[in-house]
């Protein structure tokens, strides 16, 4: 497996958010006390992935901060006996390379990861966003994908069951669903206005780096962007999908996070306590 880098958009306007992502990127919004994107980070860390490459936009800065060695602090959290917060600003400096690359202009998703080609060195590559929290202690998501990626060695796109209501939201597939639940993507559209099924992309991918020659070609689309799942369409190579399993949670929009948010925070004893007393008065 040479599959060692992932894409890690985080350049949107999150406008769902808005004001809270007015500006601070959706990416950096916690859950409870942890950063969103730090969720997406041990994610693909516990994948296997050793390499994170952020895509940033606007207040891009407030990402690179977050990730940067802050001496200052360190020395007075270890200096006042609260070394326990020092590990938490710290988790990551010696568990994954991190790099930065800029998207100038809000074109999308698509082009947002164009951004990142020159930093990928393997044939293929994945893609993590932050709209989605998955939790799934014994395999993490991308890792369900990676396991399956080299017997395929095509497109690889996660999916999960979504209610036909909401599936218009999403990038929609449909295909063949073979034994071991792969399923060959016979259509792939993002947005659709009538979904043809309810198996929705769900923000991870492995792509093989042909798909940055298909984003060079994608026109603009859905809402005047350049989409991922366009790219493959114009490429028209074969391309797989496959169910994730975990409990999901689309923190792309405000119920999604407060779950997300809830659940976290139930996790943990002292608040799962003080909530109960809350609910109780
Ligand atoms: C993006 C993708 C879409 C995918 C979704 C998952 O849409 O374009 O195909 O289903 O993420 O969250 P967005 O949420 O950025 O509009």
């Amino acid at each position: 497996m040479n599959l060692r880098t992932a894409i890690i958009p985080a350049a949107g306007f999150s406008s769902r958010f808005l004001p809270a992502t007015k500006a601070i990127p959706k990416a950096m919004l916690p859950i409870v006390d942890k950063p969103i994107i730090e969720f997406i980070i041990d994610e693909a860390i516990d994948s296997g992935i050793e390499k994170i490459v952020i895509v940033i936009g606007r207040h891009g800065d407030v990402i690179v901060n977050h990730f940067s060695f802050d001496q200052q602090l360190e020395t007075k959290l270890n200096n006042s006996n609260r070394e326990i917060f020092a590990d938490k600003i710290n988790r990551f400096s010696n568990r994954v390379e991190i790099v930065f690359v800029e998207q100038k202009e809000p074109l999308g998703l698509g082009h947002a990861i164009l951004m990142a080609e020159s930093e990928i060195k393997e044939n293929c590559f994945a893609v993590l966003l932050v709209d989605e929290l998955i939790y799934n202690e014994k395999k993490p998501a991308i890792g369900q994908l990676m396991c399956i990626y080299d017997e395929i060695k095509a497109p690889l796109l996660g999916v999960y069951d979504v209610p036909l209501e909401t599936a218009s939201n999403y990038g929609i597939v449909s295909g063949t669903e073979s034994g071991n639940g792969l399923i060959a993507v016979s259509e792939l559209i993002e947005k659709p206005q009538k979904p043809s099924s309810t198996q929705a992309v769900i923000g991870r991918y492995i792509f093989t780096t042909d798909v940055f020659d298909g984003l060079k070609q994608t026109t603009s689309g859905v809402d005047g962007e350049i989409h991922l799942i366009d790219a493959l369409n114009v490429l028209k190579t074969s391309v797989f999908a496959k169910h994730i399993e975990g409990e999901r949670y689309d923190v792309g929009q405000p119920l999604g996070y407060m779950q997300a948010s809830l659940k976290h925070a139930l996790m943990r004893d002292h608040i799962a306590n003080a909530i109960k007393h809350v609910l109780d008065q």
